[in-house]
């Protein structure tokens, strides 16, 4: 059971988490909001976040041997929750989004995303705050994006409010940060995430470096097969090239 926090509107679910982890908030101290004015994704990128969708940010104090595994493990927490209640095909884009496959370009439509944010990075026990953003109810958004996001009420036969959804993806937090302190549970991650990751065997790109997708690795990194050899990559941003 965790502790929650509802507004109906904030800047950044985000923000309020991390001010609260700062003074000293436990793990699993949550931040709900119906809609937020100032949401994020990674490198500060704007989350649009009108109501209809689900915006929480949850404290974590996750064991450091696992704390690169976060993200990913969260991301395939909360995949195998949102497949529950659509039989569509969800991926999950290295690092943090969960996509449905597209046609057009990019290649994909971002169903969710996840953000980690640590906010002692010196400290010797980690203190993390994980913020999950779901597109659920296919609201308006600008023209810009439309084409580029996925609404789960798109992908299911009945109507899902985004407060059905709170409980599921928070305890799908609460697992991943319990699975990664486990030294046989950080060893089955990486081969989960390959059955599931979007662009596997593709033509793909990360910070300009060329290669086919051959994976993820034992510790999250994303592995290029490129002309030279193989590339591993930790951070930057995985996008598809046209052939
Ligand atoms: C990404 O795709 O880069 C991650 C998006 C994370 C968005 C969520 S919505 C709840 C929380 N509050 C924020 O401002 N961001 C996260």
């Amino acid at each position: 059971m965790s502790y929650r926090l509802h507004y109906s509107e904030v800047d950044s679910t985000q923000k309020v988490a991390i001010a609260l982890a700062k003074e000293g908030a436990r793990e699993g101290i949550c931040v709900v909001s119906a809609a937020q004015t100032d949401g994020h994704g990674r490198n500060g990128q704007p989350w649009y976040s009108p109501a209809g969708g689900l915006y929480l940010s949850i404290v974590l104090h996750p064991d450091p041997m696992g704390l690169h595994l976060l993200s990913l493990t969260a991301g395939l927490e909360i995949l195998s929750e949102l497949s529950n209640v659509t039989r569509s095909d969800l991926k999950l884009k290295w690092p943090n989004d969960i996509v449905i496959d597209a046609e057009e370009a990019p290649g994909f439509q971002k169903l969710a995303g996840v953000l980690t944010d640590v906010v002692n990075p010196n400290g010797v026990l980690p203190v993390a705050v994980l913020g999950v953003g779901v597109n659920v109810r296919r609201v308006h958004f600008p023209p810009e994006l439309a084409s580029r996001v996925a609404f789960l009420e798109d992908l299911t036969e009945k109507p899902v409010a985004p407060d059905a959804l709170e409980e599921p993806i928070i305890e799908a937090v609460l697992r991943a940060s319990q699975r990664i302190s486990s030294a046989d549970e950080r060893a089955d991650i990486a081969a989960e995430l390959n059955r599931i990751l979007w662009g596997l065997g593709r033509p793909v790109s990360i910070e300009g470096i060329a290669g086919e997708l051959a994976g993820v690795g034992a510790s999250g990194e994303a592995i290029l097969k490129t002309s030279t050899g193989q590339e591993s990559f930790w951070t930057g941003e995985l996008a598809l090239r046209r052939k």
